[in-house]
């Protein structure tokens, strides 16, 4: 794993935007993987920006999003394919069709996850996976003891990440309980991840990364093993 420290989020947000639009740069039809929650909004405010100024266009670009609340619709406010929506497909010039997030609110969801699965193998795997990193050390959704060889998946959300992403909802009541997620398997198939990690509460998250060793009860150690990931830290996670 390469680190590289940021002072700050900003920074942080910066660093990526700047790998993702150079990759989108020089591959045009790259297949992008995509992550929700507070830490990459930074990131895509960049990329819009940069869309927007330097024009860097997305025409060919397709995505794929980590995961999705079981239950919600994508019209949903709280549902991941809203937040993509609000944050980067709306404001850049990627065809909706183009874009793919799990569905919530299918009627039989294991065939849905198998359908996203073999979608993604079709259309050649992620060459750039974004991912964040919750306090447990997951990754997408998968809680610790996922299996290694996972793939996309209905997971149980524990209660820990229920109350860490209970922010953004009216009441930890109307967080769902489980959610549809790529499996580690899938995530580890990318060619290339950006891990962003910003923020005190993710310190020990970051430090058992560094320092841990590679084991199921801490999902993102898996990235020890991939030959092609960037950690972006800012000071804040990182610490003394
Ligand atoms: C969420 C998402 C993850 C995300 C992580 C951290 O639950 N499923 O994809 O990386 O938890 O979220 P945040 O960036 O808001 O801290």
């Amino acid at each position: 794993m390469k680190i590289i420290k940021v002072e700050s989020y900003d920074q942080l947000s910066k660093t990526a935007a700047e790998m993702v639009i150079e990759k989108v740069r020089r591959e045009p039809k790259t297949v992008l993987g995509l992550a929700t929650g507070g830490t990459p909004v930074g990131l895509y405010k960049e990329l819009v920006k940069d869309h927007q100024n330097g024009g860097t266009s997305y025409k060919e670009v397709s995505s794929f999003n980590l995961d999705e609340y079981v239950g919600l619709s994508g019209d949903d406010p709280n549902s991941y394919r809203y937040f993509m929506d609000e944050h980067l497909f709306n404001h850049v010039d990627i065809s909706k069709e183009n874009t793919h997030v799990p569905l919530g609110n299918t009627e039989d969801h294991q065939q849905h996850c198998q359908d996203y699965e073999n979608l993604l193998k079709e259309r050649g795997g992620v060459d750039l996976q974004i991912l964040g990193i919750g306090p447990n050390g997951h990754i997408g959704f998968n809680e610790p003891g996922t299996s290694f060889q996972s793939e996309t998946q209905v997971v149980e959300l524990m209660d820990s990440t229920r109350e860490a992403n209970a922010r953004f909802f009216n009441s930890i009541d109307e967080v769902p309980t489980h959610a549809i997620s790529m499996g580690i398997a899938t995530i580890m198939r990318s060619k290339e991840i950006i891990l962003m990690v910003s923020g005190e509460t993710k310190r020990e998250a970051l430090a058992q990364l560094l320092n841990g060793e590679v084991n199921e009860n801490f999902p993102a150690s898996i990235l020890k093993n991939h030959p092609n990931v960037t950690v972006i830290a800012d000071k804040d996670a990182v610490g003394e």
